[in-house]
């Protein structure tokens, strides 16, 4: 099933000059298709949107900080099972528990600087492209 996500490459792939290495390994993904790539700066309004779900959580001025921090590369990326597949190569949030392989894995510091976003769902995908990229959605 051809579906559609969001990613982000967070403040510390930019920093850490990651960005190549990380969208070199969602390009080589067969049958997967970059549809949208963009550096920017994100300020407080589109972070707001995008965050909306974890208002009140002890780690969202944290993130809120982190991610206004520097720019990122915002992705649309298109293909089969392209939401689950893309947070397989990402691994799970606390670097620490991240397999090698994985891109939290192989250059995962802290669970803030985790490197990288990834839609979890369907229904996340299509809201969150649209705060990124209206003009896809
Ligand atoms: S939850 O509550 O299960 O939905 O949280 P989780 O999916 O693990 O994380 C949601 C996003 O918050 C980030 N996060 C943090 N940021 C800063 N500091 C701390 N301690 C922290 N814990 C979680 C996490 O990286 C997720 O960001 P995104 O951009 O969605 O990957």
């Amino acid at each position: 099933m051809s579906q559609r996500t969001l990613v982000l490459l967070k403040p510390d792939a930019t920093r850490r000059g990651l960005i190549g290495e990380i969208v070199g390994r969602i390009e080589r993904k067969a049958n997967w298709t970059i549809e949208a790539l963009e550096l920017r700066t994100l300020g407080r309004e589109v972070l707001e949107q995008h965050y909306a779900e974890h208002v009140g959580k002890p780690f969202y001025e944290p993130l809120m900080q982190f991610m206004s921090s520097g720019p990122v590369v915002a992705l649309v990326v298109e293909g089969e099972r392209v939401i689950e597949g893309v947070r397989a190569l990402a691994g799970p949030t606390d670097p620490i528990s991240a397999a090698p392989g994985s891109i939290r894995g192989d250059f995962g510091t802290i669970t803030r600087e985790n490197l990288i976003h990834a839609s979890d769902s369907e229904e996340s995908a299509q809201r969150e492209i649209k705060i990124f990229f209206p003009g896809l959605a």
